[in-house]
This record gives structure tokens, C-alpha cells and sequence, in this order.
């Protein structure tokens, strides 16, 4: 099974009303726990980066250890690149070995969001059976360290939706409806589910066409995810939990054995704090046994 491509991934998911989760990895660690994970779970997973990380350890690192993990896991499995605003990198990426690239020119005029959007397409579907995945309306909240502040966020409009996934040739689609990345600071933030419903029916009432993401998963109450993936979000976005898991584990092994030098241990601790937030997604998302 191991690499799939992610618009048949997620058409599948689409078809049955379960979510994949695309889960945010900032090390090789992580990635780990998330596929050992999903393995057990027999859920189909999406691996994600954005950009810092992807720079930092380098496409091709992240690229190797995806296929190698991938490559012998019973599960299908994708390599995303998350909120790219740079064409060049996403062509980067995609040249090392990333299966799904994600331009993100939201926050450009519609025009020139279209045209970034079409070159990226034209040379990442060039490169063989790759996907990619384009925004409209902008996202609120932080990203990579880069901040959407909410009144510049702007939702995504249903008829230029049309539009734009035609015009772009864009195999998976992200529509603003109101989330955001980081910690709501809310406990009800203001979704609009109306508008991601009628969204969902222009692509996919007459068979699944193309697949819709839901972006800012962390924070949502577990009844508004499960309301986002039954109106047909067949990819939800986490990255916030899983820096949050990935820090406060770290931060409560070592205060409770402060005198040990023994990386190999946090890792361990680490690990499990990842697996179980994994677990509480993948219960979320209906995506277990789906692999
Ligand atoms: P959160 O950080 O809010 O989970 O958002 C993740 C995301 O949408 C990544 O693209």
C-alpha cells in the first residue's frame, strides 16, 4: 500500500464521510510516532511539513525518511507540504520526493492566487503522480511563525470556488469557513458551515470530485469536527496539538528527571504523548480500520 496518491486517498474518504488527519511534523521523531500510530490503527495518515521545517532538516531528508517509513508501512501514506507561498520551494519539494504540495498564494489578489496556483499544478502534475492543494480566502491565526491577523482573514467565496479549482487544475481544495491555525481564543469560534456546505455540494453532490480540506484543527470541539467531516471535510489539518504534545512532554520528562542524561528515554515519552494525541483525532475523524 505504503505512498498513495492523496486526491484518490481522499476522494475514497469523501465517498465514505470519514476524515484523514494531516498531521503537522516538525522532526523525524514525530514522524515516527505518527505513522507507528496510524499504523495500528489502520488508518490512513497525510504527513505534513510546512515550510520552516522542511528548511531546516531539508526536503530531501524529510522526503528519505518519509519513503522509508512509507515504503514498510501496511497503511497508504502521503508527504504534504503545508502553507508553501513560494513557488520555487514547492517546485523543490516536489522534486525531492513530496507527494502533495499545498501552494499557498491565498493572500494574493484571485488573479495572481490562480496563476501561482496553475504554475505550480502544471509542473508539480508534470512530475508524474503528484496532487496539489490550493487555499482560497485567507486562514486566520499562526502558521509556520507567520501570522493571518482576523481581519485579514477572508472567507472563501462559493462561486469564485468554481472558478478557481477549474482554472488552477488543482486536485485538493481549501476553503476558508473560519478556522484558524494556532489556539482558538474562544471557546465557540464563528465557523461558517453553511457556506462549507454549500461548497462541499458544488464539488461533490454528484459523485466526489474534489476533495475538501478543513485548515486550524486544534482547538475545535470534538462535535464541530465531527459536523466539518459529515458536511464532507475529508482532510483535517492538525499542527498545533501535536507542537503542543511534543513541547510539554519534553518539558514534564525532563522536570521530573532532571538529573538524567538520556535522550533515547524523552524520546520515548515523547512518542507516547504523540500516539495518544494521534489516537484522539483518528477516533474523531472516523478514519480508523479505513486503510
Ligand atoms: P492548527 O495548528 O490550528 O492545528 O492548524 C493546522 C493547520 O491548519 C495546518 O495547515
Amino acid at each position: 500500500m505504503s505512498i498513495e496518491n492523496a486526491k484518490e486517498m481522499l476522494l475514497r474518504a469523501t465517498e465514505e464521510r470519514y476524515s484523514v488527519g494531516a498531521f503537522n511534523v516538525t522532526n523525524i521523531i514525530q514522524m515516527e510516532a505518527v505513522v507507528d500510530t496510524a499504523v495500528e490503527r489502520k488508518a490512513p495518515l497525510i504527513i505534513q511539513a510546512s515550510v520552516a521545517p522542511s528548511k531546516a532538516l531539508g526536503p530531501k531528508v524529510v522526503a528519505s525518511v518519509y519513503k522509508v517509513l512509507a515504503e514498510s508501512a501496511p497503511i497508504p501514506i502521503c508527504l504534504h507540504l503545508d502553507h508553501c507561498r513560494d513557488v520555487a520551494f514547492c517546485k523543490e519539494c516536489a522534486d525531492a520526493g513530496y507527494t502533495n504540495i499545498m501552494i499557498d498564494a491565498s493572500k494574493q489578489a484571485f488573479e495572481e492566487n490562480i496563476r501561482q496556483t496553475r504554475e505550480v499544478c502544471d509542473y508539480v502534475h508534470g512530475l508524474g503522480d503528484l496532487t496539489v492543494e490550493g487555499e482560497l480566502g485567507t486562514v486566520s491565526g499562526v502558521e509556520d511563525q507567520i501570522k493571518v491577523a482576523e481581519d485579514e482573514a477572508a472567507l472563501c467565496n462559493p462561486e469564485q470556488a468554481v472558478e478557481f479549482v477549474e482554472k488552477t487544475g488543482i486536485d485538493i481544495f481549501a476553503p476558508a469557513i473560519g478556522t484558524a491555525h494556532g489556539v482558538y481564543k474562544t471557546k465557540n469560534p464563528k465557523l461558517d458551515f453553511e457556506r462549507f456546505e454549500q461548497i462541499s455540494k458544488l464539488f461533490n453532490s454528484d459523485g466526489a470530485k474534489v476533495p475538501l480540506v478543513v485548515h486550524g484543527g486544534t482547538g475545535l470541539r470534538p462535535d464541530v469536527v465531527k459536523k466539518l467531516v459529515a458536511l464532507g471535510g475529508c482532510k483535517f489539518n492538525v499542527s498545533t496539538d501535536l507542537k503542543h504534545s511534543l513541547i510539554d512532554a519534553t518539558y514534564d520528562y525532563i522536570s521530573r528527571n532532571r538529573e538524567e542524561y538520556n535522550p533515547g528515554k524523552i524520546d520515548i515519552f515523547v512518542r507516547q504523548a504523540i500516539g495518544e494525541k494521534i489516537n484522539y483525532w483518528v477516533d474523531m475523524l472516523g478514519c480508523a480500520g479505513k486503510a
